[in-house]
């Protein structure tokens, strides 16, 4: 949610047409409404929907939206059936058993989905997405590590957290908020995420864990997971620190299962504690879900469940929020249904073949060189050529806005600011002909940036966050 400052701007009466009020039935009425306080009076429900309506029409086109991660389209019964559940609470599980039920299938074939050791020990939930999966993920991290440290009669001031520099901001808020040492790993040269030798140099007697991220935030790439637990191991027969690690399935939680399963990143580690995914983004529902599962229930400190029984029933729960709207999480089981493995498969395959292939003929239109090819993630990064003096990155992203192209361009962060990318995610429904159209575009514009004296823009003026 951004932070909003109420402004004091008010809008001014337009002048009267002499047959206002006349020619058209919805819009005829005097419309300027007070946009900062409340009407004293009501309006018409049809002329409140068109008004709110029509300025909706000034934000971006979802599709042509290559900068979120999340779900811009969905089949039109998942619509219905989330139309149905629009006003059923999440957390009314004792009103609503059912949809809790859904909830209860979704975390069992997660669990057998990130071959959890007995599935049937594993823990999890729903939540909003995968910040708030994170946050309970890290308290649970902290929780064990502090409980261990009293019930060695150890200090437990100062806990840190190792990742690496390319982290989501959702990470960096968990530290802030939880008073953690964020103990940022930094990009070196060709490295844009975490390897497992940079890992284990941080990690200490005080090391809560160590977040290994499935699919980076900035240019989709997988980190290690596999080798920065054996890493780990290795520190435990060494130095007998016992550093447990999550994995921010984000993204790629719900596209390595399907496209990469010689890709060893889930509980199949006996290191990995827990994993978090976004249903909202390769899960392949609207915003508003997100999964996170602890392999056992050792790894989830039970003091950090409420049981909760004034709503009619005793419920455990684990989330920040409290109510939630149920019908994300029914929108989650529909498309587990629909689609079971290979349905998912032929999803995320199709959004990988579409982002290798952009990536590629992006590659051959010159001036650009690519840091991924969209081969993990359906995402990829690219920068300009040092040859390509003319225009920047962040020209390319305002002139393809233009257009009707929403992507993204951005600085990377320490060691490698002086980086900076555009970058594309691939979901299901940007289809190869709208790749075609993408690149097409582009090519139009590479010959008139090309005519420019210099980049016309420098940095982040897009205003992108991650
Ligand atoms: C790796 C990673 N972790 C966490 C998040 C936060 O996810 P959400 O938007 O579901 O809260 C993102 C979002 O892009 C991400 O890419």
């Amino acid at each position: 949610m951004a932070l909003h400052a109420a402004s004091s701007t008010g809008h001014q009466r337009r002048p009267r047409h002499p047959l206002h009020g006349l020619a058209n039935p919805v819009l005829g009425e005097d419309l300027v409404v007070p946009t900062e306080r409340l009407a004293d009076q009501p309006l018409p429900a049809e002329t409140a929907y068109r008004l709110v309506h029509d300025e909706l029409l000034l934000d971006g086109n979802a599709q042509l939206n290559l900068a979120t991660f999340v779900t811009t389209w969905m089949e039109p019964e998942a619509n219905r059936l989330m139309g149905e559940c629009a006003e059923k609470n999440m957390i009314d599980k004792d009103e609503y058993p059912q949809t809790a039920e859904l909830e209860r299938r979704c975390v069992s074939m997660l669990a057998h989905l990130w071959n959890a050791p007995v599935p049937e020990h594993a823990v999890g939930c729903s939540t909003t997405g995968s910040s708030e999966a994170c946050m309970l993920a890290g308290m649970a991290l902290k929780r064990r590590w502090v409980r261990r440290r009293q019930g060695a009669g150890q200090p437990v001031d100062r806990p840190n957290l190792v990742m690496g520099a390319n982290v989501q901001v959702c990470w960096e808020k968990f530290c802030n908020y939880w008073e953690v040492e964020p103990r940022t790993v930094p990009m070196e040269g060709d490295r844009y995420h975490l390897s497992a030798e940079e890992a284990v140099a941080r990690c200490d007697e005080r090391t809560i864990g160590v977040v290994a991220v499935l699919g980076s935030t900035f240019d989709g790439s997988y980190e290690p997971v596999a080798e920065i637990a054996g890493a780990l191991d290795a520190l435990q027969e060494t130095k007998g620190l016992d550093v447990p690690v999550h994995v921010d399935g984000a993204s790629g939680g719900l596209v390595a299962p399907f496209l990469d399963p010689g890709v060893v990143w889930d509980f199949r580690l006996p290191r990995v504690a827990s994993v978090n995914t976004s249903g909202h983004k390769y899960g392949l529902v609207y915003p508003g879900v997100g999964w996170v599962l602890w392999r056992d229930e050792d790894a989830l400190p039970s003091e950090l469940i409420f049981n909760v029984n004034y709503l009619g029933g005793n419920m455990p729960t684990f989330a920040l929020n409290f109510s939630r709207p149920g019908a994300q999480v029914v929108g989650q089981y529909y498309v587990f249904l629909r689609l079971g493995f290979q349905g998912f498969k032929a999803v995320q395959q199709a959004s990988r073949d579409v982002a290798t292939w952009l990536a590629g003929q992006i590659e051959r239109l010159g001036p650009f060189e690519l840091l991924t090819r969209g081969d993990q993630l359906p995402v990829f990064a690219f920068t300009t050529r040092p040859s390509t003096t003319a225009f920047s990155v962040f020209d390319v992203s305002r002139r393809m806005r233009e257009r009707g192209w929403l992507v993204p361009a951005y600085t990377f962060p320490a060691n490698r600011s002086d980086l900076s990318v555009l970058r594309v995610v691939v979901r299901n429904g940007f289809s190869r002909d709208l790749a075609g159209l993408f690149v097409e575009d582009l090519g139009r514009l590479v010959p008139q940036l090309s005519r420019q004296s210099g980049p016309l823009e420098t940095d982040g003026g897009t205003g992108f966050h991650h």
